[in-house]
């Protein structure tokens, strides 16, 4: 589990500035000046706040769609992608008590979020934690992380939008997004 387990970090350290913090719905987090991302057991203090989530298997991805994200999707840590993106993000109950085909049916079928997240890479590089898979109590049931470059910047904030206009976004009831530099 460790290996898959990362931590948020905010305070007045980390590799990371955070340049805007902004509720989108439900709740804000506390302002820091930093954020540090920790993939090993957390041994400093935590200053501000602390959000751990796991990677884990797919839940929706197809067969065909798997092999054009593997085709696409860049690594992390490219030198040219200075800013990133934390956004983390808590669905409903009424979400939770949907069967397995009828979320996939609203998350592609009628939201397109592959299809429509695809047309951004490699632009964009990103990773999914789930923080339910921890069996804690935790305020977001998943963090999204997002890399690219400053010259990607409009093509995020429209990804931002299409995809917070889709169905799938009536069942978000907290996101915070949090937009960093380094
Ligand atoms: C960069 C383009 C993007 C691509 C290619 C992409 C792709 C995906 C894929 C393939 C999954 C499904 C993983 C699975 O099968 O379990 C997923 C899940 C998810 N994505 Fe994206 N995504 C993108 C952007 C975004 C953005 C910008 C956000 C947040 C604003 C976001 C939030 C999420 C969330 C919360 C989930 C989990 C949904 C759930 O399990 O209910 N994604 N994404």
């Amino acid at each position: 589990m460790s290996a898959r387990l990362f931590s948020f970090v905010a305070g007045d350290s980390g590799a990371w500035r955070i340049v805007e913090l902004r509720a989108i719905v439900g709740a804000t987090l506390a302002p820091a000046a930093r954020l540090e991302v920790v993939n090993a057991p957390l041994e400093h203090a935590v200053q501000a706040w602390v959000l751990r989530g796991v990677t884990s298997n797919e839940r929706y991805v197809r067969h065909d769609e798997r092999r054009q994200l593997v085709d696409r999707q860049p690594v992390l840590g490219r030198a040219q992608a200075t800013c990133a993106t934390l956004i983390p993000i808590r669905k409903s109950d009424a979400w939770w008590g949907l069967s397995q085909d009828e979320r996939r049916r609203i998350f592609e079928e009628r939201s397109r979020h592959i299809e429509t997240g695809m047309r951004y890479l490699p632009a964009v590089a990103r990773r999914l934690h789930h923080c339910r898979d921890l069996g804690t109590p935790e305020p977001f049931d998943f963090l999204t992380w997002f890399e690219y470059a400053p010259a990607d910047v409009g093509n995020f904030d429209r990804l931002l939008r299409e995809l917070r206009d889709s169905e799938e976004w009536a069942f978000v009831e907290r996101e915070v997004e949090i937009r960093l530099a380094r």
